[in-house]
């Protein structure tokens, strides 16, 4: 199993979202304003979907934390927060966003989901958006959740969808075609197949197309080291003490294809998101 070090080191130096919106510089209260409109203006199920929980006055723990947008939202939505991140450049960011944005919180904690720093059923809600797909060991990572949760508690998470038109078209088929061209050509077709190919050069192009390596590097840019897509069943699988409430997917996205506007996101969104309780 993948060690933890490289995942925290990747995304300590690579902090969610940051370079969607050109990197944080020192205007912290600049760069959450710009962050929070390009997330919520790309991606605006969020606040339709965490308006969908009930959070008020109930203890939330948030597992991975990013640059914090959904924490803020939680939060003014009445909920206790708690957060977890594995890295201390999300921590800082956070402390900094509750600081300037006067916020209250119950706590903020850097550590990792594999070994939850609180005690037995601590949380009425749990809820992670994109994180623990990026959790190779998964079946610990659902066991804390079980340990922490109240039994009548609710785990709410975002995983990336298998059956989506990102997975089964943009990337395993136009990305790895676009890598092929460029191996072939030598013809750039942008910085991010640039990035892929020094890559790729490193361990052979067929090693490196081969999905359960090109999965990773094809979801939060081509250093993310460990990435995996799901369908219902297969969350269902991976966390067998959770029963699924109803899982919907939403977003319709798949670079280098311009489709957010399209329709469809229900069959072929790229974000699945499950509601699920512990199993009695
Ligand atoms: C893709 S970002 C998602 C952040 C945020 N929830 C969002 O939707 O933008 C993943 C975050 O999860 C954190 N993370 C990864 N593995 C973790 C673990 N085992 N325990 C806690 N946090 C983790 C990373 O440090 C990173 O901040």
């Amino acid at each position: 199993m993948m060690n933890e070090a490289a995942i925290k080191d990747f995304w300590n130096t690579h902090p969610c979202g940051d370079q969607q919106v050109g990197g944080l510089k020192d205007d912290y209260e600049d760069f959450f304003n710009k962050y929070d409109a390009f997330r919520y203006n790309t991606e605006s199920h969020i606040l339709r979907c965490l308006d969908e929980v009930d959070f008020k006055d109930k203890r939330v723990l948030e597992i991975g934390l990013g640059e914090g947008a959904d924490s803020e939202q939680i939060i003014r939505r009445g909920g206790r927060w708690s957060g977890l991140d594995l890295t201390p450049e999300s921590i800082s960011r956070l402390q900094t966003r509750m600081e300037i944005r006067g916020l209250d919180y119950d706590e903020l904690k850097c550590g990792s989901i594999l070994d939850a720093p609180y005690e037995d059923n601590s949380f009425d809600i749990v809820f992670s958006h994109g994180v623990l797909h990026h959790v190779p060991d998964i079946h610990q990572a659902q066991k804390e959740i079980a340990r922490v949760l109240k039994p009548d508690g609710k785990l709410v998470i975002m995983m990336y969808a298998k059956v989506s038109l990102n997975y089964l078209l943009a990337i395993c088929v136009l990305r790895r075609l676009g890598l092929m061209f460029l191996y072939a050509t030598g013809i750039s077709l942008g910085k991010i197949y640039d990035e892929h190919y020094e890559l790729a050069k490193e361990v052979g192009l067929l090693k490196y197309l081969k999905m359960d390596n090109f999965i990773h590097r094809n979801t939060d840019g081509p250093l993310n080291p460990y990435s995996k897509v799901y369908t219902a069943k297969e969350i269902e699988a991976d966390f067998p003490l959770f029963e699924m409430e109803r899982a919907h997917k939403e977003h319709m996205h798949a670079p280098p294809l311009s489709v957010n506007h399209l329709p469809g996101a229900g069959l072929m969104g790229w974000h699945l998101w499950a509601h699920m309780t512990p199993r009695k």
